[in-house]
C-alpha cells in the first residue's frame, strides 16, 4: 500500500488516494482490520452519512464475525429525533453498523441528544467514552463546508461534547435523508474537537467532488476554526483515506493507488 504526505515541512496527515468509494470502502475495511489483528482496537469510533457505508459493508463481509466484541462510539446525534426516528444517528449506527458486524446495542454508545437536559447528557457521554477507555480508531468523514461530527465551521480546537446549531450547508447536505429540508432538525449534540482529537488514530474518509475544496482546505491550509477537519493536522496519527473526486483540489497531488 502506498502512502503519500500533502505536506514537505510541518504537521503531516497522511494520504492514500483511491480511484472511487468502492476502492475506499475496501481500503478503509482494511486498516480496521489491521488495527484490530494487532490487538490495538477495542473501541470503535464511527461516522455516519454516505461516504462510510462501503466501509461497513466490505468491514461486515471481511470480518466474518470477529468484530463482535468492540464497542462503537457515535460522533454525534440530531437534537429533536425520537432516537428510534429512521434518519437518527443512534438508527444508523445500530442498523447500519452494530447489527451487521454482530455487536449487541449494549456496546454502543450514541450521545443522548434526546435528554431533556443537554449539558449533562453531554458530560455523560465524555464520561462515558472516558468509562471504556477512549476510542483507540476513529472513522470520520468531512462536510462539504470542513465539518467533522457536527463541528461546523467557528468549532475551536479544544471544544467538547455540546449542542451546536448546524450550519444551513449542512442541513442542505443532509436534506436527502428526510422528507424535506424542514424536516431536517436545526441542532445537534456533537464530539467537541478536543474530544475528537483524543482518539488514538484517526481516519479520515472522503468521497466525491463535493468534498475537494474542504478536503485541500483541511490538509494544506494552517489549522483554523473556519475549516473544523483542519484541526486535525495536530493529531499524530491521522490517515485520509480519499477517493480520486475528492483529491482533485489538493495541491501537491498524490499518485492514485490502483491496488486497492
Ligand atoms: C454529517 C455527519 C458527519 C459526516 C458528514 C458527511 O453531517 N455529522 O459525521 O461526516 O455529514 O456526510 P456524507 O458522508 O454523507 O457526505
Amino acid at each position: 500500500m502506498k502512502l503519500y504526505y500533502t505536506h514537505e515541512k510541518g504537521p503531516h496527515m497522511q494520504i492514500e488516494v483511491v480511484a472511487d468509494n468502492a476502492a475506499l470502502g475496501r481500503a478503509a475495511a482494511e486498516r480496521i482490520l489491521q488495527t484490530y489483528a494487532d490487538r490495538e482496537l477495542q473501541v470503535l469510533g464511527v461516522a455516519t452519512g454516505g461516504t462510510p457505508a462501503t466501509t461497513y459493508r466490505e468491514l461486515t463481509k471481511r470480518s466474518e464475525g470477529r468484530l463482535s466484541t468492540l464497542r462503537l462510539a457515535a460522533l454525534d446525534e440530531y437534537v429533536g429525533l425520537p432516537a428510534d426516528h429512521p434518519a437518527s444517528y443512534t438508527t444508523f449506527v445500530l442498523e447500519q453498523i452494530a447489527k451487521p458486524l454482530g455487536i449487541p446495542a449494549g456496546q454502543v454508545g450514541v450521545p443522548r441528544a434526546e435528554a431533556h437536559d443537554l449539558v449533562a447528557a453531554a458530560a455523560s457521554f465524555e464520561q462515558q467514552l472516558r468509562d471504556n477507555g477512549g476510542v483507540d480508531l476513529q472513522i470520520l468523514g468531512i462536510g462539504s463546508n470542513g465539518h467533522i461530527g457536527f463541528n461546523e465551521p467557528g468549532s475551536q480546537a479544544d471544544s467538547r461534547t455540546r449542542a451546536v446549531k448546524l450550519a444551513d450547508r449542512t442541513r442542505r447536505d443532509n436534506a436527502r435523508f428526510f422528507d424535506s429540508i424542514d424536516d431536517v432538525p436545526r441542532e445537534a449534540l456533537t464530539q467537541g474537537i478536543g474530544t475528537i482529537l483524543e482518539a488514538r488514530r484517526i481516519l479520515l474518509l472522503a468521497s466525491g467532488e463535493r468534498k475537494a475544496a474542504a478536503l485541500a482546505h483541511a490538509m494544506e491550509q494552517a489549522p483554523s476554526a473556519d475549516c473544523p477537519a483542519s484541526w486535525l493536522q495536530r493529531h499524530p496519527d491521522v490517515l485520509v483515506i480519499a477517493d480520486e473526486a475528492a483529491a482533485s483540489a489538493l495541491s501537491n497531488r498524490p499518485e492514485i493507488n490502483t491496488e486497492a
